[in-house]
């Protein structure tokens, strides 16, 4: 007798009913770029269908994200002026506080988050603080808990530092708590490996390094067993949710995570692995629509709880309309 696991493949009905996996759009969570100005709308030519916008333009996004069913944002901002210390990173001013605010006027449910990091806003792009040559990590813990505390009085649910210093996990919980945020959560970059993957990110927000690499601090790709090691250690320190970035070349390292970890887990899908399906299909080389639900499905059955995408829109439309169009064609 031949086992005939194709029985259980016959019909798009049988199909629908042994389907392991699911994407909701209750998991997606849509990055944007926001800058100073009025009605300002900038493509960025490397990530097709993304926008700098002005605080009027994603309040306008926002709404539009809102209707969707997306829950939730995480903002990027792109300052006025860049400086040695990345002042306007924690400027009450600043412009990612005001884009919270502004968007809790308009969209009070939706959940935002907001990017912690200084390279955006440092002159010379690292995400720290340099002396003599070197990022100094604990000058950078304090600045780091600037920026956290300045986001969640602006309004944010949740702050999410990228910039892989040791220790920042607990300063920002210790300083959010010592100020009466007991609410505002931590999405800890837990897992950020030094990836080739950024390029499209750096370029919309302006922050590559003006010297180096970012080596020295994000993630060696050749490390699984120090993911874990990093996952356990934001936890302890005071994380609510943790993540890893990128999505789609460390699928095992998502695997891993969720399996010696209870929080939930969230992966950033980002902005090469976007660009290269966009760049594809607008050459007609692969069905973009139909690669990125694949690609969104791969990251869940991985172990994902939640994707940073910016396919967000995009995915949401696809299934908002009930078709399982990665199965079904
Ligand atoms: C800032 C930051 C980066 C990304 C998110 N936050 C760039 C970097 O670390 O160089 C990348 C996101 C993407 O590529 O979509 N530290």
């Amino acid at each position: 007798m031949i086992v005939r696991p194709r029985r259980l493949r016959r019909t798009s009905t049988i199909r629908r009913m042994v389907k392991e996996t699911f994407i909701r759009v209750d998991d997606l969570i849509f990055p944007i770029f926001v800058k100073h100005g009025k009605g300002e709308r900038e493509p960025i030519p490397s990530m097709v269908g993304h926008y700098r916008l002005s605080v009027d333009e994603l309040v306008k996004e926002a709404e539009d994200v809102w209707s969707l069913g997306i829950p939730a944002m995480i903002l990027f901002g792109l300052p006025k002026a860049k400086n040695e210390m990345g002042s306007e990173a924690y400027a009450q001013d600043g412009i990612v506080q005001k884009a919270v605010t502004a968007i809790k006027d308009r969209v009070p449910k939706m959940v935002v988050l907001t990017d912690v990091c200084l390279c955006q806003y440092t002159d010379h792009g690292h995400c720290g603080i340099i002396k003599d040559g070197q990022i100094d990590n604990d000058t950078t813990l304090e600045i780091l808990s600037r920026i956290a505390l300045s986001h969640a009085q602006a309004g944010a649910d949740f702050v999410a530092p990228s910039d892989m210093m040791d220790g920042r996990i607990r300063v920002i919980r210790e300083t959010l708590e010592r100020e009466g945020f007991n609410d505002t959560g931590i999405l800890a970059y837990a897992v950020k490996y030094a990836s080739s993957f950024y390029g499209p990110f750096r370029e919309a927000a302006d922050c590559a390094p003006q010297f180096g690499d970012r080596k020295s601090y994000q993630m060696d790709p050749a490390n699984a067993r120090e993911a874990i090691k990093e996952a356990l250690i934001d936890i302890e320190e005071g994380a609510d949710i943790i993540m890893i970035k990128p999505a789609l070349p460390y699928l095992d390292i998502i695997h891993q995570v969720r399996a010696n970890t209870h929080l939930p887990v969230a992966a950033y899908n980002v902005s090469g692995e976007y660009a290269m399906v966009k760049a594809a299909d607008q050459k007609g080389w692969i069905e973009g629509t139909a690669v990125m639900m694949e690609m969104l499905l791969s990251i869940k059955r991985a172990g994902a709880d939640l994707i940073l995408t910016y396919f967000a829109k995009d995915a949401a439309k696809v299934l908002n309309k009930g078709e399982n169009i990665y199965t079904e064609s």
